[in-house]
């Protein structure tokens, strides 16, 4: 019997999960829809391989397997994670995604009741930006609450190092990219989120950017991106007011201009579907990673005024998607997980993010941090 069914077993972040876990000794096996590009990415690893067309043969692949964990590396999840999960319940399986947009990760948070009525463990947003986030608003918000403080309005900012490897976007990826926000309260469509007065209320996307200094002294700028990060900190924290931004927006002058335009144009079913053909055809020229490391920052300001800041450190941002997701894998794997849904740093506590070679960095960011370049003040 399989231990870990492994969908979309052929991509980046497949392959990485499934040598991972083949390392530790568990049974993996690939499921993709070619047989040629499965049994190449098995390799020389052992995994076994199994074809499996479209979404509702996987859901059926799983319910016949009956794995102790599925792995599902296939977005967009608004269109995958619904079918596979109701196999995973069905067949006793805990399940684990990549999904990192607002409207999957919200999805999959609200079967809850149901997995737990199912005694299954179900984890979304296993990847870098999620845990690296939650991990210091959890750590940040633990040592608020020994002092009797409770946070009021919270700021998540992704800041990964990501190297690239020769390729094609690819159809993954780009449809999660444009598949946009679909049924999430508080804005259209394509617009961005954040919490006001503890409700989703519309942002522009790449609005509020922030100028950072890593404790490593590099310099970046985040700026708003509707995130699972979004949704995991406000859950953690418990905060009204709640923010999520990314190095990765563009935030000049012209694409703080161009942005929310062009967001609205994806509402254009023909438009969107246009987008998402050129953008998986996107090819890319191999790059190195930008920084040493890739980094999760939070600043959460308390009801009494104070404020508390830290980060959490981890490695190349792709290699700390592979490492938490085999990670949690693992971990269900072993029978440790808490039947419900949740992200992972709720999962399995900040404790994640150092079983994974992170590390958390405490304190206020450096002086000539705290620069805000236009945009982010007064909203909050
Ligand atoms: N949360 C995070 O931090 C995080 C980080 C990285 C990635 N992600 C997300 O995870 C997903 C995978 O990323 P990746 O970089 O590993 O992508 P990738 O290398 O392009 O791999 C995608 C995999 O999905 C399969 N696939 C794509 N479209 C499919 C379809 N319609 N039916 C069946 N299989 C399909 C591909 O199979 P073929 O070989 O047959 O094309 C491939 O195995 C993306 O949605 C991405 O947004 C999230």
């Amino acid at each position: 019997m399989a231990d870990v069914l492994v969908l979309g077993g052929t991509g980046r972040t497949g392959r990485g999960v499934a040598d991972a876990l083949a390392r530790d000794g568990l049974q993996v096996v690939l499921v993709g829809r070619d047989g040629n590009r499965l049994r190449e990415a098995a390799g020389g690893h052992g995994h076994r391989t199994l074809v499996a067309a479209g979404v509702r043969e996987v859901a059926d692949t799983v319910r016949a397997v009956r794995p102790a964990v599925v792995v599902n590396t296939v977005g967009p999840f608004t269109a995958t994670a619904g079918p596979v999960v109701d196999a995973c319940l069905a067949a006793g399986s805990d399940y684990v995604d990549l999904a990192n947009d607002l409207a999957a990760v919200s999805r999959l948070l609200a079967r809850h009741a149901e997995a737990e009525r199912a005694g299954r463990t179900l984890v979304t947003g296993a990847g870098f930006g999620v845990a690296a986030t939650e991990g210091v608003v959890v750590r940040l918000c633990r040592d608020g609450a020994r002092t009797g403080r409770r946070a009021e309005r919270v700021r998540v900012d992704m800041v990964p190092s990501l190297a690239l490897q020769a390729g094609r976007l690819g159809d993954a990826l780009a449809g999660t990219l444009v598949e946009g926000l679909p049924g999430v309260p508080g804005g259209r469509r394509f617009q961005g989120r954040r919490f006001a007065g503890g409700r989703l209320v519309a942002a522009p996307v790449g609005g509020a950017p922030r100028a950072l200094v890593t404790p490593d002294g590099d310099r970046v700028v985040t700026a708003s991106m509707p995130l699972g990060e979004l949704l995991a900190a406000h859950r953690a924290s418990g905060a009204p007011f709640v923010e999520a931004a990314s190095s990765e927006v563009p935030t000049g002058a012209l694409a703080r201009i161009a942005l929310p335009p062009a967001a609205n144009l994806l509402a254009v079913g023909p438009l969107r579907r246009f987008a998402a053909r050129r953008l998986a055809a996107v090819e890319f020229r191999a790059r190195s990673a930008p920084r040493v490391s890739s980094w999760g920052h939070a600043h959460v300001r308390w009801q009494d005024g104070t404020s508390a800041e830290g980060w959490s450190r981890l490695p190349e941002a792709q290699a700390a998607t592979v490492a938490v997701c085999a990670e949690t894998t693992r971990r269900l794997a072993r029978g440790e997980g808490r039947p419900g849904a949740r992200t992972p740093v709720a999962s399995f506590g900040p404790e994640l993010i150092t079983s994974v070679g992170g590390e958390f960095v405490d304190g206020p960011s450096r002086p000539d941090a705290r620069v805000d370049v236009g945009g982010g003040r007064g909203r909050r």
